[in-house]
């Protein structure tokens, strides 16, 4: 597996292009189970992720297309209804074909995703949203087995118990080809979730809302493929902002609007550093020591469960005592031993760690477990002293395109070996 080298000390100057949006391609590349006919999606991060939803979709029946940046897809009359275990447990947002296959031909057998490192992350909410609609579903032997009696489904009020990203997603999806209308409350409203309405919208879709905690889909007939450019990715420009502050430098993170990072920008502006929009991206600059600062993670528009770790590493540069709450998933501080192991002091009472700070970091072999305690690591391993190894990188493959070669072109010290393991 591969590893990343980083010598630290090196501040970022310059400007980096941000990539497509991860969390907004997935759902898009289901929903086109939605629609017979030739869709191309560009900006299309190429990442282990999407190649995974290209494999699932290609096991369904369609034909993906991937080149550099972009991806066509050909969805023909007939799909299949399975999405099988060995696929969904690499990636388990290939949940999110179960709505769209129910749309399209009223039944489907999708492998129940099961846990990961940060949480069980269980999809009941996603289940009882399409019983509502009409669906019913068994457990058995670990697949989500589900059918639509009559074939159609229908239009639901749908009301979550608590915020999921993916639980809208896949009932938005549901919701297009259902007879008569759905209304989803307590829907979540991240940029992606929005993303994904216009995308259907585009096709055909007449969804009202998106972005809002209440959204109305009427159902239609039937939908059109579409041709579309996929958003930025707020989360890796998040990552590069922190990245950037974190070294002392001053980099201009392009092609991303503010308006998706508003809560990320606020906090690092609390914590001293320089945030603002140019141009068609946002310039950071900053210096250590940082003013300490505390976040608690919330749904979109709140502060993201996805910079969690990487702001985490930021306070370990300020002067004082800082607070990190994740009220999302029960169990995504795995990078505090890792930033402990660099010298950071980080203690965790619950769900809450606290940062003192500042420490003077140094490099380490250290080990990644889920996506974005990889990137902590890595804007430690920027400003430690010496050398960081940063193990398993296939976490970090998964979410963020070429960001050694992103970090190099900023100046920083870091480069990928073939690992032995
Ligand atoms: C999405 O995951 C993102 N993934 C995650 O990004 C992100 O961290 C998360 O939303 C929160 O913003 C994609 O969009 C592909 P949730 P998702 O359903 O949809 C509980 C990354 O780093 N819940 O919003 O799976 C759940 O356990 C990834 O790119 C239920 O209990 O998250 C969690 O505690 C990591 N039952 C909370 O809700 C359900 O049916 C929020 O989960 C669904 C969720």
């Amino acid at each position: 597996m591969d590893r990343l080298h980083i010598v630290g000390g090196n501040t970022l100057r310059g400007t980096v292009r941000i990539s497509g949006a991860k969390n907004a391609a997935l759902p898009i590349l289901c929903a086109s189970l939605l629609a017979r006919g030739d869709s191309v999606f560009r900006n299309v991060p190429e990442l282990r992720d999407i190649a995974t939803t290209a494999k699932l979709l290609e096991h369904l029946g369609l034909t993906v297309e991937l080149s550099p940046g972009c991806v066509a897809v050909h969805t023909g009359d007939s799909i299949g209804d399975d999405a099988p275990y060995d696929l969904v447990r690499q990636m388990r947002a290939s949940v999110l074909v179960l709505g769209p296959l129910l749309a399209r031909q009223g039944r489907a057998r999708v492998s129940l995703p099961g846990g990961c490192a940060i949480g069980a992350r269980p999809i009941d909410q996603h289940l009882q949203g399409l019983r509502a609609m009409g669906a019913e579903i068994a457990l058995e032997h670990g697949y989500v087995e589900a059918r639509v009696p009559g074939g159609r489904l229908r239009g639901a009020e749908v009301h979550f118990d608590m915020v999921t990203v993916t639980g809208t997603e896949n009932l938005m999806c549901a919701a297009t080809l259902a007879r008569g209308r759905t209304t989803l409350f307590n829907a979540a409203r991240e940029p992606e979730v929005e993303e994904l309405a216009r995308v259907l919208n585009k096709m055909g879709a007449r969804i009202e809302g998106a972005g809002t905690s209440m959204i109305t889909i009427e159902g239609r007939a039937e939908l059109q493929p579409v041709d579309h450019a996929i958003i930025a990715d707020r989360i890796e420009a998040g990552t590069f902002m922190v990245a950037a502050a974190a070294t002392g430098g001053d980099v201009l993170v392009d092609g991303v609007t503010l308006e998706h990072l508003e809560a990320v920008a606020i906090r690092l502006r609390q914590a001293g550093v320089h945030v603002e929009r140019e141009a068609g991206g946002i310039r950071v600059a900053g210096k250590p020591p940082f003013v300490a600062t505390d976040v608690s993670t919330a749904p979109h528009p709140g502060f993201p469960t996805d910079m969690q770790a990487q702001f985490m590493a930021l306070m370990c540069l300020a002067n004082g005592r800082s607070t990190v709450t994740e009220t999302i998933f029960e169990n995504r501080f795995m990078h505090v031993g890792e930033l402990n192991r660099m010298g950071a002091q980080i203690d965790v009472d619950g769900r809450t760690a606290i940062v003192h700070g500042p420490v003077r970091l140094q490099g380490a072999s250290v080990m990644a477990t889920d996506l974005r305690a990889s990137a902590s690591l890595v804007i430690a391993g920027l400003v430690a002293e010496g050398r960081t190894e940063v193990l398993r990188v296939y976490h970090l493959d998964r979410g963020y395109e070429h960001i050694e070669q992103k970090l190099a072109g900023l100046g920083a010290d870091i480069r990928r070996v073939q690992g032995e393991d």
